[in-house]
Order: structure tokens, then C-alpha cells, then sequence
């Protein structure tokens, strides 16, 4: 017994030293865009209740009418007798919902998963999985005994590849989320489809967190994107977007007649309970209702107004303990969102997941939002184009080319008469880049106001013992005071992640920039460009400083003009 304790005792111990270390949070109220944790009320992002129907008046008296007239436990499985009859009617609501001729329901997602991956395939068959896929994915594929085999995230050329050299196996059953549920990003899946047919492979889509929210008829994404016909199995969950708990399979009426002779996670294992069934099936309703793509369209109001792809929109961190500390810091700032770190997602991809749903306020999303001006992630990109920097169409392995030497975009920009400047830099003159998690914050915040269109980044000025970032915030925009508000709220966000290298952040216009260090700094185009260099030749902060390649200064009309290869600097902030 001892020894027990004292291996686990070890075990728990690496976990502690890792920032890897797991603990419950009791949450004293209903789910809701606030929630209630140890005696306080914290504004909440870290939900999948994306419509907020989970604590919904229509679900409730669903739930409790069923209780009064099926009780609360199914009493078996539901090839016993736990087949209650809420279940038919949940089943055939999703069929018409998913627009598919049949569908089953299993205990959780997570059963779903399991159950249907380990029903499909075998030993003699391989299952090709998006390095990025759900755990209950990975747990499915494990178990069934087939050959398992990884592409990089989003990457259809080596998709192709592994499609190509599967050809002597009995079944090639493709699987991957629709919207990632850690990342948020979409799947290409015309081109999925693409290649699954012309490989003659199986799709299988994971569409619980696009279940609600994608599609015209909020379907899901397989939907929105027109492919919805060409896939073979598609899975939801009723634990998301529906706001309930349970997992689903829709397809042919034969997919689901084995399913039910050959999933073992729905054959042993008891049925849900009947309140929970009649619960989803009235969720199902709502969202197919009128009244539900106005949930929808006031959900994607809140996404928009975040800036992202879809309700998931993570802050990558890097590092465990810091983005546990983030989240700490979060929370005490009255914002419950979580940190999420391996083995949900790779080590050192630690994250902030922040999740909105539609019952969050105009209010509630500016206020998460200015606290994560430091640290917005990837701005949304058009559904279907892969992102080359993560493994889309490019090759994964491809490093960022040299600036000088590259064929990039470029984009010419001039700052205008009246601007501001943002300079972020440490006490100590440490170049905030030297800090990884640092710069990854800094820049993918101005990439962030850039792509909102609220600034004109300008470039980073780098000089050996430290970086200053600077960009122009244009007096000029159609909205004329916006720039001065957004620029306070930027410092503000700044100086709330002090731990994390950044100490200083000053603002000047631009007559007093003109007036000061940097007009010599940059009058001296010959030095400046010493000292670029001298960055890039020194290994250890290669790779962490943007590049301004060519730079034109005159104090006559206060211009500063440089080139940005924004590409390059993509490549730096993934
Ligand atoms: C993509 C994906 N699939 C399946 C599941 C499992 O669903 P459930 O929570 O209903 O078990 C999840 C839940 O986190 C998920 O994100």
C-alpha cells in the first residue's frame, strides 16, 4: 500500500514539477456566460455551451417533464432495456435534422468516437488521423487494431502521400475534426473529400464543435462547405452546441445497423438517461428553428467581434507554468479561462482556450478581448485554404526564408502625419524577443490589430541589447478617436502580462518621436542596418526579429516608410 502511494506520490510529484499537475474546480451555478467559483461570479470563456442552451428554460422543462414520466435511470443498456422511448424520438430528430437517412446515439462523444472508429475498422485496415485530432479519436483508432497512421495538421499533400502508399489495406478510413477543438481552425474538407474519393478512402468528420454553429441549417461545416453528401460518417455530440450530454452518429441506414450489432461502447454500457434524451431532442428542435439561427447569428456576432474562425479561439502560450500563470492572472481578474496544456494539446503549445458563446454580452466579449490584445491568436483565415505555416498545402518542414533573399509579398507602407508609437521593451534592456512567449505575444497582437484593420504595423526596431516595436496608429481612420482608446488599451493589456518580460511600454506621437532617439537612430540608415544584421547573424535571436528591409526617413514631412515582408513575419508569429 505504501509503495503505492509513494510511486504515485512520485508520479503526481513530475506532474507538479511540469505545470502539468490537474485539479476540479467546483462551479457552484448553471453553466452561463458566468459562472460561480469559489465563493466569486467570473465571467466565463471556457465553455462549449456555444448557443447557451444549456441551462435554457425549453431544455429544462424537456428534461424535467421526462423525469416525471420516464424517471431518472434507464435501468440497462440499451440493448437490455434502456432503450426508453425519448431515445427513438432523439434518434429520428437528428436523422431529419443532419439531413441523413438514420442516426444513433451513444453515451458520450467520447463513446461515439470509440465505439464507431472501433465498429469500422480492424486488423487489415488502416485509420489515417489529423495529427490534431480528439483524444476519443486517438483512443478509437488505438483500439481497433488497425494500422494508425499521422498526417501534420491540415497537410493534404502528405495526406496524399499516406493515401497513396495505403492502397493494400482493406479499408482506408480517413478521420478528422471539422472545427478543431483545441485550435479552432477548419478543415479543408472539399479537398479532403477530394482525395478520399479519388483514393477510394472513407470520411469520417468529427463535427462536435461545428454541430449548432456551421451551415446554413447549422448542420455543420460539412455542410457550409457543400460536401455533406460525400461523407461517409459523421459524428456530433449533444454535449456542445445542444448543451447536453451525449454523442451521435448519422450516415445510411446500414452504417448505423452495424454500428448497433458492433459498437461496443453503445452495446455495454448503460443508455443515457431518458430526461437527458428528451433534453437534446428538444435542443435539436430549437435549433432548427427560426429562433435558433438567430442564436446562431447573435453567436457569430461574438466570434466576429473576437476576431475569430469559430467559438474556439486560442491564445498559444508556449511554455506550461506560463500559461497556467496567465490564466491565473485572468482569473483573478474576474475571467475564467482555462490553460490548456499537454497531453491535450503538444508540450510546449500551452494555451489559453477562450471560448464565447451567444449568451456573452457585446460587454462581456470587449472585456475579455482587451485582455487578450496581448495575446489574439492567428487571424481567422478563409475556410478551406490550409495555413501553410502549420502543415496546409506547403511543406510543414519549410523554414521561413531569408528575408533579404526571399521573393515574398511586400507591402509598402507610410505613416501618416499624425501617429502613435508603441515601444515595449524590458526594465533591464533585454530584448523582449529574446523571451520566445514574449515576442509571440507582442506580435501576434499587432497582427491581430493589424488584420482588424486598427493600425498600420509598421515594423520592429531592433538594436543589439533590446527590441522596440513600433507601430503607427492613424489619426486618419474613420474612426478618428478609436486609435487613441485602442492605444491605452493595448499598454493597459501590456502592462497586465508584466511577468512575461515586458515592463516598460510608452506611447509618443509622433513630433516627439521625430524629436527623439529614434529620428538619429533611423536618420542613420547605414547604422540601422549594421544592427539588423548583427540580429540576424546572431543565432540565438534568429528567427525571433522582424525584418524592415528598406527604410526612407525625412524630418521635412515626418515620413517614415519601410518595407515589411509580412509573409516572413507570418511565419515568425505561428
Ligand atoms: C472533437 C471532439 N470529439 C469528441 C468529443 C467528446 O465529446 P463528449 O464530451 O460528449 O464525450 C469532444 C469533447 O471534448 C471533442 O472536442
Amino acid at each position: 500500500m505504501s509503495d503505492l502511494n509513494d510511486q504515485l506520490g512520485t508520479e503526481l510529484d513530475e506532474l507538479r514539477g511540469a505545470g502539468l499537475y490537474r485539479q476540479l474546480r467546483d462551479i457552484t451555478g448553471a453553466q452561463g456566460p458566468r459562472v460561480g467559483i469559489a465563493g466569486r461570479e467570473l465571467l466565463n470563456f471556457s465553455s462549449n455551451d456555444y448557443l447557451g442552451l444549456a441551462n435554457d428554460p425549453l431544455l429544462k422543462h424537456a428534461a424535467t417533464d421526462a423525469i416525471a414520466r420516464w424517471g431518472v435511470g434507464a435501468g440497462a443498456s440499451r440493448l437490455v432495456c434502456g432503450n426508453l422511448e425519448p431515445y427513438r424520438l432523439l434518434e429520428a430528430k437528428l436523422a431529419r435534422f443532419k439531413n441523413k437517412a438514420a442516426a444513433i446515439v451513444f453515451g458520450s462523444g467520447y463513446a461515439a468516437n470509440v465505439g464507431t472508429i472501433t465498429a469500422l475498422a480492424g486488423e487489415g485496415d488502416v485509420v489515417i488521423l489529423d495529427k490534431l485530432d480528439h483524444a476519443s479519436i486517438i483512443d478509437g483508432a488505438r483500439q481497433s487494431g488497425a494500422a494508425i497512421r499521422v498526417y501534420p495538421h491540415l497537410n493534404l499533400r502528405k495526406l496524399e502521400e499516406i493515401l497513396r502508399q495505403s492502397q493494400s489495406y482493406r479499408r482506408r478510413l480517413i478521420i478528422t475534426e471539422t472545427v478543431f477543438s483545441m485550435d479552432g481552425d477548419l478543415a479543408p474538407l472539399a479537398e479532403i473529400v477530394a482525395l478520399k474519393e479519388k483514393y477510394a478512402a472513407w470520411l469520417m468528420l468529427d463535427e462536435a464543435h461545428a454541430t449548432g454553429v456551421f451551415g446554413t441549417n447549422r448542420r455543420g461545416l460539412a455542410e457550409q462547405l457543400g460536401v455533406e453528401d460525400q461523407i461517409e460518417v459523421t459524428l456530433g455530440t449533444l454535449s456542445k452546441a445542444l448543451g447536453c450530454a451525449g454523442g451521435f452518429v448519422v450516415g445510411s441506414q446500414t452504417l448505423i445497423d452495424l454500428l448497433r450489432n458492433r459498437a461496443r461502447s453503445l452495446i455495454y454500457s448503460t443508455a443515457l438517461p431518458p430526461a437527458v434524451c428528451a433534453a437534446a431532442a428538444a435542443a435539436v428542435e430549437f435549433v432548427m428553428s427560426a429562433a435558433g439561427a438567430q442564436r446562431r447569428d447573435r453567436l457569430w456576432e461574438n466570434v466576429r467581434a473576437l476576431g475569430a474562425q469559430s467559438p474556439i479561439h486560442p491564445v498559444i502560450i508556449g511554455a506550461e507554468r506560463a500559461a497556467v500563470e496567465l490564466s491565473g492572472k485572468l482569473f483573478a481578474a474576474g475571467i475564467f479561462v482555462p490553460a490548456i496544456r499537454y497531453p491535450t494539446v503538444p508540450k510546449g503549445k500551452a494555451r489559453l482556450r477562450v471560448t464565447v458563446s451567444a449568451a456573452h454580452t457585446a460587454d462581456e466579449i470587449a472585456t475579455v478581448r482587451r485582455f487578450l490584445l496581448v495575446g489574439a491568436a492567428s487571424p481567422p483565415r478563409p475556410v478551406g485554404v490550409p495555413n501553410p505555416n502549420r502543415g496546409g498545402d506547403a511543406a510543414p518542414t519549410e523554414t521561413p526564408a531569408k528575408p533579404h533573399q526571399s521573393a515574398l509579398r511586400k507591402h509598402r507602407v507610410s505613416l501618416p502625419d499624425e501617429c502613435y508609437f508603441v515601444t515595449a521593451c524590458t526594465k533591464d534592456k533585454q530584448a523582449i524577443f529574446q523571451n520566445p512567449q514574449a515576442a509571440e505575444l507582442v506580435i501576434n497582437s499587432f497582427r491581430w490589430l493589424r488584420d482588424q484593420g486598427r493600425i498600420h504595423l509598421l515594423g520592429f526596431v531592433v538594436m543589439p541589447d533590446h527590441v522596440h516595436v513600433a507601430l503607427a496608429l492613424c489619426r486618419s481612420a474613420t474612426e478618428p478617436t478609436q486609435p487613441v482608446a485602442m492605444l491605452a488599451e493595448l499598454m493597459q493589456a501590456f502592462k497586465s502580462f508584466t511577468s512575461h518580460a515586458i515592463t516598460k511600454v510608452s506611447a509618443t506621437d509622433s513630433s516627439v518621436w521625430q524629436a527623439g532617439y529614434y529620428e538619429t537612430l533611423l536618420r542613420n540608415r547605414r547604422d540601422f542596418t549594421q544592427r539588423l544584421d548583427y540580429i540576424h547573424d546572431n543565432p540565438r535571436r534568429k528567427g525571433l526579429v522582424a525584418q524592415a528591409t528598406e527604410y526612407e526617413f525625412s524630418t521635412a514631412n515626418a515620413r517614415f516608410q519601410c518595407e515589411i515582408d509580412w509573409a516572413w513575419l507570418d511565419g515568425v508569429a505561428q
